[in-house]
């Protein structure tokens, strides 16, 4: 028999034992290899620098094997059935720095799906703090949102004339305490003018909405916000400017936020101290004595740039690594991080001083926003709105190397008398549980669910 023969004879037994699978298979393999629909970064995995050994070895929190990590859901990628009435129109009032205006616009995109309505452009009402006015189009891509909210929530630019020609009725959610229901309070108001406006109110559940509402203020959050093509363009000279690769730390020790924070500290330098003073108003005087201690265990006290220094050496963060400060200007005691960590770039010494001058308050945060959540690892001293919003989104893209110091660990060590190699080693247990666990980016949202590794 000769071989072309022999495998003629092979082919017609195995036929159907090697089609009936792929009969089987076709559609599973259709999906894997036909590629990725709409947003191309569902689904990406960390990037191959996650895992490439770093100089200092097994020592870096980095290189820790995890356990557990976060990663968009699945459930909210698929749009859900439309309303089948619209109550009418709603714009959404958003206030403060650029990610407060954010996260008031992403409840809103889900309050305006619960109510079933149509979304009107939002209006960035930015606080006297910025000394600036900068809507939503100076910062966002309006066509790019509009697009990818898409079957999730209607938005538009133009009302009819007759709508369009009056201001909105102005819902105050603000005076409602607790856990109002929208349906209940603001739909009256909604269906009788048929326009309004309101700011959500912070205390709101997010987690009794129903899942299309849920999948609205996921898709719209994390899914449709990108900046706009000059914010952008700004945004990409910046990170290229950036020694590669580098972490980027978000530090806050302003003397505001510490005013806020009550909390008294040693060792600051006098500067400092009176800077802190002038920001305390009546409500803010520092806690004393034994409430002080118990607070700031809590985790409640800001952490100081040493302090920060302090914390990033006992994670195996080398002293040379490039950090990018994502913050304001106004950081106090700077010198207590820059004399440890002495490779350090801002938006002001990379930009050309004309740039950075004419720069508004939102494009500097929409730039330190950007260069954070494409850097190779993240750093936050605290976790506030720019931290969830960066956290989340490297989640989104799949930048695993993301931690958030905690100020409780450091609190509780040091108030027991630890110091020195001591506190750095408690430090790096604190820590590294928290990075193995994925915890740290902490994201209790709905629109991220854990992965067992
Ligand atoms: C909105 O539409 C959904 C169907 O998509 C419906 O179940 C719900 O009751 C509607 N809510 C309001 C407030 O109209
Ligand atoms: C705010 O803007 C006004 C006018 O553009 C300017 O004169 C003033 O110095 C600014 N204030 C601050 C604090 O930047
Ligand atoms: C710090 O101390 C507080 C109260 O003393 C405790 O509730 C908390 O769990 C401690 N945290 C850590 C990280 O040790």
């Amino acid at each position: 028999m000769s071989s072309s023969a022999s495998a003629a004879a092979w082919w017609a037994r195995s036929r159907v034992r090697i089609l009936l699978p792929v009969i089987f298979l076709a559609p599973a393999l259709y999906f894997l290899l036909s590629p990725p629909s709409s947003p191309p970064f569902f689904f990406t995995l960390p990037t191959s620098r996650e895992e490439s050994p770093s100089a200092s070895g097994s020592r870096v929190i980095w290189a820790q094997r995890r356990v557990a990590e976060w990663r968009s859901c699945g459930w909210w990628r698929a749009a859900m059935p439309a309303p089948s009435r619209r109550n009418g129109y709603i714009r959404i009032d958003c206030y403060g720095g650029l990610n407060q205006l954010r996260r008031d616009l992403c409840d809103g995109i889900a309050v305006v799906r619960l109510l079933n309505a149509t979304m009107v452009l939002p209006k960035f009402e930015v606080a006297a703090y910025w000394n600036e006015s900068s809507g939503f189009a100076d910062v966002f891509d309006v066509d790019y949102f509009i697009e990818q909210t898409r079957g999730y929530v209607e938005v538009v630019k133009d009302m009819p004339e007759e709508i369009a020609s009056k201001e909105p009725f102005k819902v105050d959610c603000s005076k409602r305490k607790g856990h109002f229901d929208y349906v209940e309070t603001v739909l009256p108001a909604l269906l009788e003018h048929q326009y309004i406006s309101l700011t959500p109110a912070m205390s709101q559940r997010r987690d009794r909405n129903p899942s299309y509402a849920k999948a609205s203020y996921c898709q719209g959050c994390y899914n449709a916000l990108r900046l706009n093509k000059n914010v952008e363009t700004k945004a990409i000279e910046l990170l290229q400017a950036i020694p590669k690769p580098f972490l980027s730390l978000h530090l806050r020790f302003e003397p505001d936020m510490v005013a806020y924070s009550r909390c008294v500290y040693t060792g600051l330098s006098s500067k400092s101290l009176s800077a802190i003073e002038a920001a305390r108003g009546e409500d803010r005087k520092a806690l004393t004595g034994e409430a002080a201690l118990l607070w700031r265990n809590r985790g409640k006290c800001p952490l100081t740039p040493s302090e920060t220094a302090f914390i990033l050496k006992a994670l195996g963060i080398p002293t040379d690594t490039n950090i990018y400060l994502a913050a304001g200007d106004g950081l106090m005691e700077l010198e207590g991080f820059t004399s440890i960590y002495k490779n350090i770039y801002t938006k002001s010494s990379l930009l050309t001083h004309d740039d950075f001058e004419k720069m508004h308050g939102n494009t500097k945060a929409a730039l330190d926003y950007y260069v954070s959540v494409s850097s190779d690892a993240y750093v936050a001293t605290f976790f506030g709105n720019m931290d969830k919003m960066v956290t989340a989104m490297r989640t989104m893209q799949g930048h695993q190397k993301t931690l958030v110091l905690s100020r409780r660990a450091y609190a509780n060590y040091t108030a027991v008398g630890l110091s020195g190699e001591q506190l750095a080693m408690a430090m790096w247990d604190a820590h590294r549980e928290e990075y193995i666990m994925g915890r740290g980016s902490a994201l209790p949202e709905q629109c991220f669910c854990e992965f067992k590794l």
